[in-house]
């Protein structure tokens, strides 16, 4: 009996907060333009909080506060039909985007029962802003500021984001920013990135080693290279793409 009553209660507070909450969102709506000027407002509140999951932010991302309240902390203190932050009205834009995305180009696609619709959370990932691919946030990093800089970026962003549905953090992008730093003539950065990351990360690491391996072998540092390379194989015998390289190092070699 005691469980009843205190999931009753319990029921009862919820209804409470939430209609305490619901009573703070205006019943009708003054300032729609992309939304029809008809809509409910439990649709709306629906539509409302979806953007803020897909985007992990709170409702005062986009909606500014009242006469005199710069920071608004409750509902009450927001003036929803207010478009003062710029935010609001790109998310006019994206909201007319994501439905020409899906009304207008999807459905030229015969087979498009195969296909989910795309959402805000398909781009955002939950952040405000859409993360950039990782190879790109190293890269930037590493021209502003050096190896050691994109190597703490690194790791600040898999501290903070492995697991989660935001970046890639299998080897792919790690071996994107790799290429891009060979054909800079980086060998030497590259050698302390993927050293730095076996010691880290993975002391099992292939990739690592073969990357390592084509950056000496980038500043023609023949033996080097082929040692890492052999840990490579070491690792993962028969490697096909570790082979392809050594391959190539063995004929750059003979040229010499
Ligand atoms: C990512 C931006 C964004 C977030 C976050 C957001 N909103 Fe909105 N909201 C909008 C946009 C854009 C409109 C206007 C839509 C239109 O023009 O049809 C709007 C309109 C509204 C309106 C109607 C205002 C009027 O009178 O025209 C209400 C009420 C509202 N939002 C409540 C909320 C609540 C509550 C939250 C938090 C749970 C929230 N919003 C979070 C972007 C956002
Ligand atoms: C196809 C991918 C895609 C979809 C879908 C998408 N967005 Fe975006 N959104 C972006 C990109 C890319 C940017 C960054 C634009 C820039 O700054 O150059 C952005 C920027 C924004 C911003 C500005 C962020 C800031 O810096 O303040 C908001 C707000 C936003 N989107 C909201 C939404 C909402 C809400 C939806 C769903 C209705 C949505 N977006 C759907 C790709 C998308």
């Amino acid at each position: 009996m005691a469980n009843k009553y205190f999931n009753i209660n319990f029921i009862f507070m919820l209804i409470f907060i939430f209609s305490v909450a619901h009573a703070q969102i205006p019943d009708s709506f003054t300032n729609l333009t992309a939304l029809p000027k008809d809509i409910g407002k439990k649709d709306l509140i629906g539509i409302m909080k979806n953007f803020t999951s897909s985007l992990g932010v709170r409702c005062n991302y986009c909606h500014a506060g009242k006469e005199g309240i710069s920071d608004p902390q409750e509902l009450s203190e927001i003036d929803f039909a207010s478009d003062k932050i710029p935010a609001k009205d790109i998310t006019r834009v994206m909201m007319k985007m994501t439905q020409s995305i899906n009304n207008d180009h999807l459905t030229l696609i015969k087979e498009k029962n195969h296909l989910e619709k795309v959402e805000c959370v398909t781009c955002h990932k939950g952040m405000a802003e859409p993360p950039k691919k990782l190879e790109n946030i190293l890269a930037r990093q590493y021209e502003k500021s050096g190896i050691e800089a994109a190597l703490k970026k690194y790791d600040e962003l898999r501290a903070k984001y492995y697991g989660a549905y935001v970046y890639d953090f299998t080897f792919q992008p790690l071996s994107n920013f790799s290429d891009a730093l060979i054909n800079e003539n980086k060998g030497e950065d590259l050698v302390n990135f993927f050293t730095a990351f076996l010691n880290k990360y993975d002391k099992n690491s292939w990739n690592a080693y073969l990357e390592i391996g084509k950056a000496y072998a980038s500043e023609n540092k023949f033996d080097e290279a082929k040692m890492n390379y052999d840990k490579a194989l070491e690792i993962s015998p028969n490697n096909e793409n570790v082979m392809w390289f050594y391959d190539k190092l063995n004929k750059e070699i003979k040229k010499k």
